[in-house]
């Protein structure tokens, strides 16, 4: 297939491991819904159907029925037909996961911070007022500087496998900036959020009041049309609850959907609060009370935890199993940022969440794929079944349980999104 045209009909066929995220009769019995020497067909970017191998023939011809799928003559007799029709990808023996959905990263900003990491690496503490000197970097950049360095970020996530991201805003922090950075984001994505609420800006430091009088006011005007999401950093060196509140619920009778930055740093009020207000997400959720996972347990909040946060500031990774035994739903996400997580890599976050959160190399695919659906409270990605969106993710390997085994190999071989070959 020529990269970028979508053909209208593609079967993909060799697959030794199918992860649908779609549990059925026929399958495997687990949450990743897996069907083995499988194959798939696309139709005007779309999942037509998924099966064995050794059935697609006859539904290509028309078949499916058992009286057709009997009539191993007719099938023949088809044969050249849909040949001709249908492009035919055989994937020789590699595993075939939903496209990576990313629910969480910060991708418009002006500089890097490598020396702060390197500080960090050196025995410094990560604090939340560094992504003050990105917003300096940032409201420097020109338009066409941000938007190159975004298209930069979308390439290395298609490349690792990731089909659909989220993008937030918050390193503007002035009407005019945080209004730029959710427009040239709304460019690549639909998932925008706006992050006016990231932290208060050097010029409001005496007064953080007016700050949020600013985002909930002028600020939310300017970006909510380019925006589907509300976010809000709640956390020591941040905003209160009670700041983070007033934002969310500013976002949300403005239309947006609610998402926090929540219990990064100590235990605070982040969950808590999203729960209470409906959020799709609270994300971080390093340090969590019994409570916490109990209100997070009995709500449709997903938590997203960000292993890239932890590693990159030397933190306590958190207890996914803690949060997956209580029965809530969990996401995986990068957090990419030059401050905390600068890395767009599912696959990595799958290695550590694997490796040092007590997951399952299961049920960390599967966060990082339907549980970032869950996140972005999205239906048509994150699963392979008829109807959703065809954005697959091909790994040179046998099976998904090698993202985790194999850590660091680029296993990653090609990515299609909406039937499109992106990487
Ligand atoms: O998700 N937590 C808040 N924001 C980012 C950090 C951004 C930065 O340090 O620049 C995060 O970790
Ligand atoms: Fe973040």
């Amino acid at each position: 297939m020529s990269d970028g045209a979508a053909a209208t009909r593609m079967l993909l066929t060799g697959v030794a491991e199918l992860v649908t995220n779609d549990p059925a009769p026929d399958r495997d019995g687990g949450p990743l819904g897996i069907v083995r020497d499988a194959a798939l067909l696309v139709e005007d970017g779309r999942i037509a159907w998924v099966g064995r191998a050794l059935h697609a023939q006859e539904h290509l011809t028309g078949g499916g029925g058992p009286a057709e799928r009997a009539d191993r003559r007719e099938a023949e007799e088809h044969r050249t037909l849909w040949d001709a029709d249908v492009e035919i990808v055989d994937v020789g023996g590699g595993a075939v996961i939903p496209g990576f959905v990313d629910s969480h990263t910060h991708l418009v900003f002006g500089a890097d911070r490598a020396q702060e990491f390197a500080a960090r690496m050196a025995g410094q503490r990560y604090e939340a007022g560094g992504i003050r000197s990105t917003v300096a970097a940032t409201r420097a950049a020109t338009d066409d500087e941000l938007r190159a360095r975004l298209a930069g970020f979308v390439a290395e996530l298609h490349a690792q496998g990731t089909t659909t991201f989220e993008v937030k805003s918050g390193y503007g922090l002035s009407v005019s900036s945080e209004e730029r950075i959710v427009r040239l984001a709304r460019e690549v994505t639909d998932e925008v959020t706006f992050l006016g609420a990231h932290v208060v800006p050097a010029e409001y430091a005496d007064r953080p009041e007016a700050y949020v009088d600013l985002v909930v006011g002028e600020m939310l005007d300017a970006c909510a049309p380019h925006s589907r999401w509300v976010d809000a950093f709640c956390e020591r060196g941040a905003f209160t609850p009670e700041q983070s509140r007033r934002v969310l619920e500013a976002g949300a009778a403005a239309g947006l959907g609610v998402r926090v930055h929540g219990n990064q740093l100590g235990e605070g009020g982040g969950v808590q609060l999203a729960v209470e207000l409906g959020a799709a997400s609270v994300d971080h959720c390093t340090y969590l009370s019994d409570a916490d996972v109990a209100a997070l347990a009995a709500s449709d909040t997903v938590a997203t935890l960000l292993p890239g946060v932890e590693f990159s500031t030397r933190q306590p990774y958190p207890d996914a199993r803690r949060l997956i035994d209580a029965g809530v739903t969990v996401a995986l996400a990068s957090d990419c940022n030059p401050g905390s997580s600068f890395t767009s890599s599912l696959p990595f976050c799958i290695a550590v969440a694997v490796r040092d959160m007590g997951m399952t190399p299961a049920e960390a695919l599967w966060a990082s794929t339907a549980g970032g659906a869950a996140a972005l409270r999205r239906t048509d990605v994150g699963a392979i079944r008829p109807g959703v969106r065809a954005d697959l993710t091909l790994l040179d390997a046998p099976s998904h349980v090698h993202l985790a085994y194999r850590p660091g190999v680029p296993l990653v071989a090609r990515v299609w999104k909406d039937g499109a070959a992106v990487a």
